[in-house]
C-alpha cells in the first residue's frame, strides 16, 4: 500500500525524535559506565609513567623532623601555600603510607639548622594523597626558590628531590631547575594552591628504610 506525503513527514518525524531518544538513552548509559569506572588516580599519570626525576639533597638536610603537615608557626612570615598531591607508583597505583619529609628555607632564603622551622614530615594516606601546608620559599645566592623532598614507600629507598615554583626569575639561572619537578600553583583564597604527583620506581628489591 502506497503511503502519502503526509505520512512519510510523520515516519521521518517520528524515526529522528526516536533516533534522538536512543541517542539520549546510550548516552546516559555510557555517563553511567563512566561514573561505575574508578576514576584515575590524576590526568598526568595514565597507565605508565616515569618516574619523578632525583635530584641533590644539599647541605641543609636534618634528619628526625618533625611528624607534621603544617610547617606553618608562630613568627613564620611569608606568602603562603598549601601543596597537595598523589604518590603513585610507575603504573599509577596510589602508595599508602609513603613518607613525605619536606624541609626548606624561609622568606628570606635562610634555612634553620639549628632547629626545625619549616621542617616536617608526613606520610600519604591510604589513597596515596598528602598535603603540605607552608610558606614559598626565598632565595639564596646561586639558586631559585624551591622545596626540598625526600619520599619514600614503605620498606623502599628514598626519592630524593626538588620541587620548584613556576615562573619565578631564577628558574632560568639555577642549573638544578628542572621542569618536570615544577609545582603547578594558582591563586588560592588564602595563599597559592600547588599540586604535585610523585612517581615512584618501586620495581626493584625494598630497600632497607
Ligand atoms: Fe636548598
Amino acid at each position: 500500500m502506497a503511503c502519502s506525503r503526509h505520512d512519510w513527514t510523520s515516519r521521518r518525524a517520528f524515526l529522528r525524535v526516536a533516533a534522538g531518544l536512543w541517542a539520549l538513552v546510550a548516552g546516559a548509559r555510557t555517563a553511567d559506565a563512566a561514573r561505575a569506572q574508578p576514576l584515575r588516580p590524576t590526568p598526568s599519570c595514565a597507565g605508565e609513567s616515569s618516574p619523578t626525576p632525583r635530584q641533590t639533597e644539599g647541605p641543609y638536610f636534618k634528619p628526625d623532623s618533625p611528624l607534621r603537615a603544617s610547617l606553618l608557626e608562630p613568627g613564620i612570615v611569608g606568602t603562603r601555600i598549601v601543596v597537595t598531591g598523589l604518590v603513585l607508583s610507575t603504573d599509577c597505583q596510589p602508595v599508602s603510607r609513603a613518607l613525605i619529609d619536606a624541609w626548606h628555607s624561609d622568606d628570606r632564603g635562610v634555612y634553620d639548622t639549628t632547629g626545625f622551622r619549616l621542617r616536617g614530615h608526613q606520610f600519604t594516606d591510604d589513597q596515596g594523597r598528602y598535603r603540605l601546608e607552608t610558606i614559598v620559599p626565598g632565595v639564596y645566592v646561586g639558586r631559585t626558590r624551591h622545596i626540598h623532598v625526600k619520599v619514600q614507600a614503605p620498606n623502599r629507598p628514598a626519592l630524593t628531590t626538588q620541587l620548584y615554583f613556576p615562573g619565578d626569575a631564577g628558574n632560568a639561572r639555577d642549573p638544578l631547575f628542572s621542569r618536570d619537578l615544577l609545582i603547578q600553583v594558582r591563586e588560592g583564597t588564602d595563599g597559592k594552591a600547588g599540586t604535585f604527583d610523585f612517581v615512584l620506581d618501586l620495581g626493584g628489591r625494598p630497600g632497607r628504610g
